[in-house]
């Protein structure tokens, strides 16, 4: 099968890429590199010894996204490409909801248009907003969100659900991520975000290898066991296998002739606050990390983690790599990569 993946060069991207390559499968990777370099492919290659076909192209553009689809026999699409800062969401609405939205219906009409209707997509915890239970099930109503970007992954969730209410042949897969960290454990691919990172991870492995001075908690008077943000961090790799059963129920439902969307939270089911990451990291970086509390970051919620036991139940996929596994190959890309990935 081949399988295209849009924002194949980013970070989530590339390690699904490694995981579909190891699992057997043609990867072709769309991507328009706003926020990720050729590189990452490079060394996707690299690690699995085997061939990326690779098109720089934006979702935006639908002419040339069309042509990807007939020079390209596309079995299933994993969609990852996205504009994805919150705070810059919320400062550039319009271009969020435009890149967001409006590429991903380019490329739903691009996938109608040439008899490809599977599609696995890049969803986020932050569609529950502030979850009206925990540990968050897929039952968990959609919340109040406070940023566009978080609008458009929870509107895309709501457009790709309609799509299968009048064609029976779609079958749709949302991912509903918790917090993606760590690395490949190669040290080859990792987070390589441009400019000083949102993130708290990307922070601190800055901040271990002497980029920034000091890191910024934000926030310790939350009503958790430290006071400060609880969330479900996941290893990329366990991330990306995900990507990997959501395919095999894709091709399990076509065999039982089966359609429709199905909704599935990848996250551990384990929350660790900001602090805890702080010590872990500096177990595995072998060094202390300087920070300080400042005050609470604006649409931050106390705690979010997840139930994965509906992924596990019907996708047999489970999290299976623990936090000091997800710090020791985090610094493990940033000790060999300083300055990030660039081309
Ligand atoms: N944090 C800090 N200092 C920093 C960065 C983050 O203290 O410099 C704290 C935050 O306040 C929060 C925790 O670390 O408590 C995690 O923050 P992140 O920015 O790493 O992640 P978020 O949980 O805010 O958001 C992430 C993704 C979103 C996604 C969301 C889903 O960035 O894309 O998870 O829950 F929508």
């Amino acid at each position: 099968m081949t399988i295209l993946v849009t924002g194949g060069a980013g970070f989530i991207g590339s390690h699904t890429c490694v995981e579909l390559l190891n699992a057997g499968y043609q990867v072709v990777v769309v991507d328009n590199l706003s926020n990720a370099c050729r590189e990452s492919l490079t060394r996707v290659e690299k690690i699995t010894g085997k061939k990326v076909t690779f098109y720089q192209v934006d979702l935006l553009d639908q002419e040339q996204l069309n042509a990807v689809f007939e020079q390209e026999k596309i079995d299933a699409v994993i969609h990852f490409a996205g504009l994805k800062a919150v705070g810059e969401s919320v400062a550039k609405p319009l271009e969020y909801y435009h890149n967001n939205l409006t590429g991903t219906l380019h490329l739903c009409d691009a996938m109608r248009k040439h008899g490809c209707k599977n599609i696995v997509f890049s969803s986020s915890a932050t569609v529950y907003g502030d979850p009206a239970f925990i540990p968050i099930t897929e039952e968990c109503p959609k919340g109040k969100i406070t940023n566009p970007y978080g609008k458009t992954k929870s509107m895309l969730e709501d457009i790709l659900m309609d799509l299968c209410v009048p064609d029976p042949e779609w079958r749709v897969m949302l991912l509903r991520y918790f917090n993606p960290i760590g690395a490949h454990e190669s040290g080859l691919i990792g987070e390589n975000p441009k400019g000083i990172p949102n993130n708290l991870l990307p922070y601190i492995t800055q901040v271990a290898v002497g980029k920034l001075k000091c890191l910024g908690v934000f926030g310790n008077d939350y009503d958790t066991p430290d006071g400060t943000g609880v969330r479900d961090y996941i290893h990329v790799v366990d991330l990306a296998e995900g990507h990997v059963k959501a395919l095999e129920k894709i091709e399990s439902m076509t065999k039982n002739n089966e359609s429709g969307y199905k909704i599935y939270n990848l996250g551990t089911g384990i929350g660790y606050s900001v602090l805890d990451i702080v010590h872990n990291f500096e177990k595995a970086c072998k060094k202390e990390i300087p920070y300080e509390i400042k005050p609470r970051r604006a649409g931050d919620i106390a705690t979010c983690y997840s139930d994965a036991s509906k992924a596990k139940a019907e996708l047999g996929w489970t999290a299976k790599r623990d936090i000091a596994k997800m710090c020791e190959d985090a610094w493990r890309f940033q000790s060999q990569n300083p300055e990030g990935l660039s081309d």
